[in-house]
């Protein structure tokens, strides 16, 4: 094996953090920089294997900035806490690839990235979903192989969601952002299926009816599922926005496919093995008129046998946060969680949200908080008090 280059920013920091990715942007490395961090980045676009992240802890390091590609498991936080680390910060804001638990066992904060990449994921998923209805997909490629003879009364057909109805599993963030966007773009009518009532978002949804009453259009509506077949028998769009557990491994399977309509739609932007891969395949074929946009997949970087050859699956690479913006956001989050751990920092508060994260990314003082934390409650660790809200506060 070729030794790996590392690059080096601000080399005679007192504090030492390793990142096994580079990250997009300056301000990331700025934050670092200010909080006396010299960073160590690994370069090459390869996963680093477990061996080689454990060996770049060496003697000592203050944190760890890590990908979601990489398995942070309880023997590698271990590692990285016996090496003295305070901090695990996950560039990501699902850590379906971290052991919390262990973490939390270790007393070891896990920060994550929520909030700045809510609105781009939303889009992957509209994108998604037009991808898949309009077979967006299928004419690329018949342009490319020059098979556009004409237009035809018959070409490529596909469906038209407006004023359908739209199911979403999962209400949180990115679930909700996609809802309104399809929602107040296409007048669909919603049903979530979620653990936790969303108030926010049925009071929203509750207010655009109105205003689309006053406007003498038909309102819109929205509901609670009580259960998952019922969302899934009942929605022409179903986008899947929930976070990857044990419990909702496999949550849809082939089962619940067939409680889908014939010419369903199906979007998934949040996590592969939500998803049971091969009955999808299944289901596809067996149904050419349902289609499926997927920008997540079970293996990753594999596909499951068959996904590529059908014409009613619309795939792209993991994209959900791949904006400018979020990229780069989720850089400064992810440094701004190490600045704070390190320093002795607060959390910011939960009940202030994160919404699109402004004050970390925008001001020149940001604030002296670490942005998201996972597992802050079950460690105990403080939480900036509410009363001392910093200038341009969204919220
Ligand atoms: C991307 O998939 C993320 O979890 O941030
Ligand atoms: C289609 O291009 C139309 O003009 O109807």
């Amino acid at each position: 094996m070729t030794e790996r280059d590392w690059r080096v920013v601000n080399s005679g920091g007192s504090r030492r953090v390793v990142a096994t990715k580079e990250l997009p942007g300056e301000r990331w490395l700025a934050l670092l920089t200010a909080a006396d961090c010299r960073v160590e980045i690994a370069q090459g676009d390869d996963i680093l294997a477990a061996s080689e992240i454990a060996a770049a802890f060496g003697d000592h390091v203050d944190a760890a900035i890590g990908q979601l590609t990489e398995t942070w498991s309880a023997e590698m936080l271990g590692a990285l806490r016996a090496a003295g680390a305070a901090l695990y910060s996950q560039y990501a804001v699902g850590y379906d690839n971290v052991d919390v638990p262990a973490a939390t066992h270790l007393g070891l904060p896990v920060g994550n990235t929520p909030g700045v990449l809510t609105k781009t994921t939303a889009q992957l998923a509209v994108a998604l979903t037009f991808a898949a209805t309009r077979r967006i997909a299928e004419g690329d490629r018949m342009m490319r192989a020059g098979a556009y003879h004409g237009w035809l009364p018959g070409l490529l057909l596909g469906t038209l969601i407006y004023r359908g109805t739209l199911g979403i599993v999962g209400a949180g963030r990115i679930g909700a952002a996609y809802a309104r966007m399809m929602v107040e773009g296409h007048k669909m009518d919603l049903v979530y299926y979620d653990v936790r009532p969303n108030e926010q978002l049925a009071n929203y949804m509750a207010d655009y009816a109105a205003f689309l009453a006053a406007h003498g259009e038909l309102p819109v509506t929205c509901r609670r599922a009580a259960t998952l077949p019922e969302l899934l028998g009942a929605c022409d769009v179903v986008s899947i926005h929930a976070a990857l557990t044990p419990e909702t491994r496999h949550l849809i399977g082939a089962p619940e496919l067939a409680a889908m309509k014939e010419e369903a739609v199906l979007v998934n932007a949040s996590r592969g093995s939500l998803v049971h891969e091969a009955a999808l395949v299944a289901h596809c074929r067996a149904h050419p008129r349902f289609r499926a946009g997927l920008d997540v997949y079970e293996n990753e970087p594999a596909m499951a046998p068959g996904l590529a050859e059908l014409d009613n699956v619309v795939v792209v690479p993991h994209l959900g946060s791949a904006s400018t913006w979020a990229r780069e956001g989720m850089a400064t989050l992810a440094s701004a969680n190490v600045a704070a751990i390190l320093q002795g920092w607060p959390v910011w508060p939960e009940a202030r949200g994160l919404e699109d994260a402004l004050p970390f990314l925008e001001d020149e003082e940001p604030p002296r908080a670490a942005p998201s934390i996972v597992n802050a409650d079950d460690l105990g660790l403080p939480r900036l008090t509410a009363q001392a809200p910093t200038k341009e506060d969204p919220q």
